[in-house]
């Protein structure tokens, strides 16, 4: 399917959190005087962004609903990925006889699939503009065409996603975390959590039934993102709500997929 690709690009929209994914491509190369380079893999996920969803009393609904709109790519996002394409390129491309360097330059050497959401389109773009600036002959013009080249960028509409949209309805998938989610663990925790649960549900302006270890992550989510796009958190937010949000955060992104068999079909076929 790859051919003699060299490069396979790939942006996905969720399972780990972007530091992760960046940490995980920073290692350093082995200097082993056997290896050499053949292909390279590259996972990684969209930039900063607005919040996909907002909290019924969220105060900025109007600000960024008639802004940059929800749950889209924001300039620290674009600045980011563009940066780590610049990061990539000089890892993989430098001049100086590095073993593990990519002789040949050729946009024909990479394989780009992104899913269909305009953040993770928009990233994938931004990354192989900072990665491939065109050299040589792929240049095709003496202004942006000296800058930048366009790539083909692989993709299917999110909703018929199986592959890089981890809400895909899957019937085994649901059941799965029905299960971890109604696990001895978490009630425990939700139960460690209440006091934090019921705050949050009078402040957000959710029903207090509703609040649960995935919303309060959501809600987590929601001011995060909002601080990345410079708007302040709430005044009701104090650092024991917010530190406790962060580990019920994290404690979605290591439930959604705690097992081999719900990794398999979130991240199917
Ligand atoms: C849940 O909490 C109970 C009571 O504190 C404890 O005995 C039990 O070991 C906990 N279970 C898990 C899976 O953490
Ligand atoms: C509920 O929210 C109101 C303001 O919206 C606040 O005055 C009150 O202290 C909150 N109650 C609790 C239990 O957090
Ligand atoms: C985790 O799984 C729940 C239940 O399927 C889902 O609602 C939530 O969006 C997921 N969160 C993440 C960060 O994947």
């Amino acid at each position: 399917m790859f051919g003699h690709r060299l490069i396979i690009i790939i942006a996905i929209c969720a399972i780990i959190t972007f530091e992760s994914t960046i940490s995980s491509v920073i290692h350093q190369p082995q200097t082993d005087h056997h290896d050499e380079l053949k292909l390279v893999f590259l996972f990684h996920r969209h930039g900063e962004r607005t919040p996909y969803l907002l909290y019924p009393n969220d105060p900025y609904k109007k600000i960024i609903t008639e802004t940059v709109g929800i749950g889209q790519l924001i300039e620290k996002g674009k600045q980011r990925l563009y940066r780590l394409g610049e990061y990539l390129s000089q890892r993989y491309y430098n001049d100086n006889g590095d073993r593990f360097s990519i002789k040949q330059k050729s946009p024909r050497k990479v394989y780009a699939r992104s899913s269909g959401s305009e953040r993770c389109l928009q990233s994938i773009t931004l990354l192989l503009a900072g990665m491939f600036p065109p050299e040589g002959e792929w240049k095709w013009n003496d202004n942006l065409g000296s800058l930048w080249q366009p790539f083909a960028i692989q993709t299917v509409p999110f909703e018929h996603d199986t592959l890089l949209n981890p809400d895909y309805g899957c019937p085994v998938a649901d059941h799965l975390s029905n299960e971890i989610y109604n696990s001895e663990e978490a009630e425990n925790i939700s139960q460690n959590y209440r006091n934090l649960f019921k705050k949050l549900a009078n402040y957000t302006g959710y029903p207090s039934d509703e609040m649960d270890i995935v919303k309060a992550s959501y809600i987590y989510d929601i001011i995060l993102s909002e601080s990345n796009f410079d708007l302040p958190p709430p005044e009701w937010l104090d650092d024991e709500m917010w530190n406790g949000m962060k580990i019920l955060n994290d404690y979605v992104f290591s439930f959604n997929s705690s097992s081999r068999r719900i990794q398999r079909f979130r991240c199917g076929l």
